[in-house]
């Protein structure tokens, strides 16, 4: 029998705490820019690739039949039907910045093992998302309910419908493609004079966590990377809420938008956000 999606969450919990603590352990008090990607604005510290190496070694032990998919090192494939969907460093920009919201993200897929996993038609088993400066454990299993664990102990989490328009506080992000912030930038001139306020937290994971606990109402961001929201949105969809893209479909680089039962619809439809 494969294993029990109790058993996977564990084990995203266990890598993600060993990563979590590298990377807060791992912070000078000057971060070197190790490297840009699609453009100045994306940097990669040479910590993105120490934690991915620190995530992928424990899963090569653990699970070496299983594949990965890596924000640094894309996808090694494997057997089993499986891969961990890698987000080392979420928040890189904070990171650098001596910000404290960053996270690491670790979800495992099922797939259909003789293509890429594919956030349009795979199924988020388990998943754990770990914010080490606030010493906070989100995880969440399928069909299994969402949880946070912090000092306190921990707690399940239960999203309610959500306020109304102008009573939302409402998190986005921007993604780094110069193009797209333009279109995003017209989005926020809609929807700024409509509701509570906003939000820009610069952690994929974390702002879909913060939606699973209440701290925001709803997230919703256009072109992220199946990293930055594998193990968010499953800590959101257990704890209730609506997580799909603007249309209404699975959500993905097309577009997430994550809110309450109640929230979510109001703002799908209000501010055409496709
Ligand atoms: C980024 C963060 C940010 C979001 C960007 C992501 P990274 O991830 O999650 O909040 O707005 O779209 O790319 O690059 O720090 O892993």
């Amino acid at each position: 029998a494969g294993p029990t999606p109790t058993e996977l969450r564990r084990l995203a919990v266990e890598i993600a705490t060993a990563a979590g603590e590298l990377i807060c352990a791992g912070r000078p008090d000057r971060v070197e820019v190790a490297a840009t990607k699609s453009g100045p604005t994306d940097v990669v510290t040479a910590m993105d690739t120490a934690s991915e190496q620190l995530l992928r070694q424990r899963l090569r032990s653990a699970r070496p039949q299983d594949g990965v998919l890596g924000e640094e090192e894309g996808w090694t494939a494997g057997s089993s039907g499986l891969t961990w969907v890698l987000d080392p460093i979420d928040g890189t920009v904070n990171y650098l910045y001596g910000l404290r919201s960053y996270a690491v993200s670790v979800a495992v897929v099922a797939h259909d093992p003789a293509a890429a996993p594919d956030p349009a038609t795979w199924t988020v088993l388990a998943a754990a998302v770990v914010d080490p400066s606030a010493a906070e454990t989100w995880s969440a299993q399928a069909g299994g309910g969402a949880t946070l664990t912090d000092a306190r102990g921990t707690r399940p989490l239960h999203v309610a419908p959500g306020p109304a328009l102008g009573q939302a506080l409402v998190a986005t992000g921007f993604g780094y493609d110069a193009a797209r912030r333009a279109e995003q930038a017209a989005v926020l001139t809609r929807l700024l004079p409509r509701v509570r306020d906003l939000r820009r937290i610069g952690t994929a994971s974390l702002d879909l966590c913060a939606v699973a606990a209440g701290r925001v109402d709803a997230y919703y961001e256009l072109g992220l990377n199946p990293w930055d929201f594998a193990g968010g949105w499953l800590v959101a969809r257990e704890a209730g809420a609506v997580v799909t893209d603007f249309a209404g479909g699975p959500a993905g680089s097309h577009g997430l938008l994550a809110a309450g039962p109640g929230l979510h619809p109001v703002l799908r439809d209000g501010l055409g956000l496709g």
